[in-house]
């Protein structure tokens, strides 16, 4: 009797020392001091260490678009993927009202995810071209894949990782390709809607005369022009499926939608985002609590 009762304290008390001496363990091989201090953060930064890989995902948007960027914090901060380190930015221009100043001044200082390039609001005026060319710049680290997004796109971070995963990190160029029934990734560009470049072409573009010299145009065609005169991107990668048009809103580029989505694009109104957030069930996962029946 005294003995079983032994064994029932015993064994959860077990498990604490069991767990203990693993996390100290594992402390030790990281690094040989041991300061509380110390511990917390790298116990904190090991989650980093499993992720195989980073992207930056580089919303482009106008600074007055406030609505728009706090709807896409939402979307964007109940995602996350385990084996990437995903972070999502606001790129725009320089401002240019006294408001703007005060408005994105708050969001800088609440969210801290915005980004204003040395350019002049203007659809096709060499936006895209200041975005990739001042990141090696102004970012504080690099990322293994830097991506450009229209603020009309739903994407789902978790497919978009996955299908990221096997693909080389370098000299590589994913998205929609352009024209719609194409399916061969050289033929002829990735669509604006969503695209990724390996560092290693963000870096290129920083630095080679070819972009720095043909940056007026439509910014998607722009790009898969510099890569192909510049004999960048051999590795190509164009996801259909998975990534398309809103049903009905760009002809062949656009299909029905499907369960393996990456990304849904020209999302202009809002019951538009709502069939496409029941679709994929994005708040199945709420949590049951007394303060709220839904
Ligand atoms: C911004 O761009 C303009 C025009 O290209 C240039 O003259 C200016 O020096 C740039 N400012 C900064 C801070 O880089
Ligand atoms: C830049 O463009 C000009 C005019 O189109 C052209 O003459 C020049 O060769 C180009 N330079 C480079 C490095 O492509
Ligand atoms: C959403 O949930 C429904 C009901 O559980 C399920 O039938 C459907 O497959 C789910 N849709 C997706 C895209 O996962």
């Amino acid at each position: 009797m005294r003995k079983k009762k032994l064994i029932l304290v015993a064994f959860p008390s077990l498990a604490v020392v069991l767990f203990i001496f693993i996390i100290f363990f594992s402390i030790r091989l990281k690094s040989p001091s041991s300061t509380a201090t110390k511990s917390i953060i790298i116990l904190q930064d090991t989650s980093h260490l499993e992720s195989q890989f980073t992207l930056l995902i580089g919303i482009l948007t106008r600074p007055d678009n406030y609505e728009r960027r706090h709807f896409l914090r939402l979307i964007y901060g109940i995602q996350s993927s385990p084996i990437a380190k995903i972070d999502v930015k606001f790129v725009f221009c320089k401002l240019t009202k006294p408001e703007q100043r005060t408005y994105v001044a708050l969001e800088i200082m609440r969210f801290r995810d915005i980004i204003i390039l040395n350019c002049t609001e203007n659809m096709n005026s060499g936006k895209t071209y200041a975005y990739f060319s001042s990141l090696p710049r102004i970012l504080p680290q690099h990322y293994d894949y830097v991506m450009k997004a229209d603020d009309d796109v739903f994407l789902r971070l978790v497919p978009l990782a996955l299908s990221l995963q096997p693909l080389p990190r370098s000299d590589m160029y994913y998205g929609f390709v352009i024209p719609c029934p194409s399916m061969n990734p050289f033929v002829h560009y990735m669509s604006g809607m969503g695209f990724i470049l390996s560092w290693d072409l963000v870096q290129w573009i920083a630095v080679s005369d070819i972009p720095a010299n043909d940056t007026f145009g439509p910014e998607d065609k722009l790009v898969g022009k510099w890569l192909d005169m510049g004999k960048k991107a051999m590795n190509r990668f164009s996801n259909k499926p998975a990534m398309y048009d809103y049903p009905g809103t760009n002809s062949r580029c656009s299909h029905d939608l499907i369960p393996d989505t990456i990304a849904v694009h020209r999302l202009k109104k809002w019951e538009q985002w709502f069939h496409v957030l029941s679709f994929f069930n994005v708040t199945e996962e709420l949590e049951k609590s007394n303060l709220y029946s839904v």
